[in-house]
């Protein structure tokens, strides 16, 4: 352990059963035992850390409070878990420049807080909101509800603070959201899951504080009336800032299982619909709402109150860990398909014959394809599955992940089925921006 001796401006772990929660994250994988796990305190930790992670050899993995889905923190062979959870720096708001500088550290609740308190509002909301950290949604490119309006955490990003293999830490971006003295390249480190530098703190675009909120539960008899419903509420100028689902399955074990306010969702299939444009309660706009779902709206209710809304919100929150907990082995996938085509995608599911439930963001398309057997599934049965959702995605003009990101987990299907240009573009800039493959080895290309 002599390469972690003397590192300055750091905490060092490295008793093997101190070890052992940094081997995992919310993924259904599990990394091999890290070399030691350092945690940074200061600009010179890390120049060190890159020093002798380059001259002795070892990988750099960076991880934030390790709630990710593609098991983008958990170490490969020879490597360093980088844990920047005691990276210091304080949260400050800007009212006038609308936006917030925050460390990697901040926990995004904390973040999201802070510019709620002035009225302010940072819109992404990943599921794991109450528990991750700013620099993981920034190294993966966080999505949640609020994306279907509001866009990814990319769209949130100003500027960035980012080490890179010279062991330095660079600023990419300003206070504003107008910058165009060439390409933005904190851009590439947003999303990058740490293979081109690991962030270390960024300036976020922040707008004014949403006050109206109109929640809606729709359930349908027909669980397939839903599918054209995105593609009709945009293309008539309703853009919802959430719209969530549960497909019949998924529904049916929450009603059957799930906590109390679960037992009460109504109908075959449900969704969740909020709106919050100024306005959105108010008669004409909900009324035009109706006209538009016509017969659709029968079974609508409304939330009438706050309290309301958080319960609705309470049960979508907590499907994924209630899914879990009763199929600890489940795949949740990420696939997203463009919302016209969201029909056609659950055709291609049926006709694959993929035993498979689902619920999410049907507002973006972004699906959460769960196979709940996959634990008992064959593995080679289980990666035809995967590859074949996968591939389907792709067909109808998505992607294999639409907010999760491709860490371990997802990486070699996106070697396979991404355009070979594109990999060989990625796997240029690598070699340029980390000629040594130091920062998170093994992951993403
Ligand atoms: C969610 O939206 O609930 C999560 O992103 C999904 C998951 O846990 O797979
Ligand atoms: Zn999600």
């Amino acid at each position: 352990m002599d390469a972690f001796k003397g590192l300055p401006e750091a905490k060092v772990i490295w008793d093997p059963s101190e070890l052992e929660p940094f081997r995992v994250d919310e993924s259904h994988l599990r990394g091999v035992q890290p070399l030691a796990v350092v945690k940074p305190h200061g600009p010179r930790a890390l120049r060190e850390l890159v020093h002798r992670a380059k001259t002795e050899g070892f990988g750099l993995v960076p991880r934030g409070a390790g709630t990710g889905k593609a098991g983008g923190c958990l170490p490969t062979e020879r490597t360093v878990v980088v844990d920047f959870s005691e990276w210091p720096g304080d949260i400050q708001v800007s009212p006038q420049d609308l936006c917030l500088r925050a460390p990697a550290s901040a926990p995004l609740r904390e973040v999201k807080g802070s510019a709620e308190a002035l009225g302010l509002f940072y819109p992404p909301d990943p599921n794991s909101w109450e528990s991750c950290a700013l620099g993981g949604t920034l190294a993966t490119n966080a999505g949640g509800p609020n994306a279907c309006k509001y866009g990814m955490t990319r769209h949130w990003v100003l500027a960035l603070d980012a080490l890179l293999e010279d062991g330095e830490i660079h600023t990419f971006g300003i206070s504003s959201v107008k910058a165009n003295a060439g390409p933005a390249l904190g851009q590439l480190l947003i999303g990058s899951e740490g293979i081109f530098g690991f962030i270390v703190g960024a300036t976020l675009r922040l707008t004014p504080m949403p006050r109206e909120f109109a929640t809606l539960l729709l359930p349908v008899k027909r669980w397939e009336d839903l599918l054209d419903l995105p593609g009709l509420l945009c293309g008539a100028g309703y853009l919802p800032s959430a719209f969530e689902f549960f497909d019949p399955a998924v529904l049916a074990e929450l009603r059957a299982h799930g906590p109390e306010a679960a037992r009460r969702l109504p109908g075959e299939a449900l969704a969740i619909l909020e709106f919050d444009e100024r306005g959105c309660t108010s008669e004409p706009f909900l009324e035009g709402l109706l006209d538009l779902l016509g017969p659709l709206a029968d079974g609508l209710e409304i939330a009438s109150d706050a309290r309301q809304r958080q319960g609705i919100w309470a049960v979508r929150r907590l499907t994924s860990a209630f899914l879990k907990e009763r199929h600890p082995k489940k795949i949740s996938e990420d696939i997203v398909v463009p919302r016209s085509r969201l029909r056609d995608f659950f055709l291609g599911l049926d006709r694959l014959g993929c035993p498979a439930v689902s619920y999410g963001h049907l507002g973006d398309g972004n699906l959460h394809v769960n196979l709940l057997a996959a634990g008992e599934t064959d593995p080679v049965v289980l990666e035809h599955q995967l590859m074949d959702l996968f591939r389907l995605a792709i067909s109808l003009g998505g992607t294999l992940s639409g907010e999760h990101g491709i860490g371990l987990a997802k990486r070699d299907a996106f070697l396979a089925l991404s355009d070979p240009a594109q990999i060989q573009a990625l796997r240029a800039l690598k070699r340029a921006l980390d000629p040594q493959n130091i920062f998170n080895p093994g992951k993403v290309i």
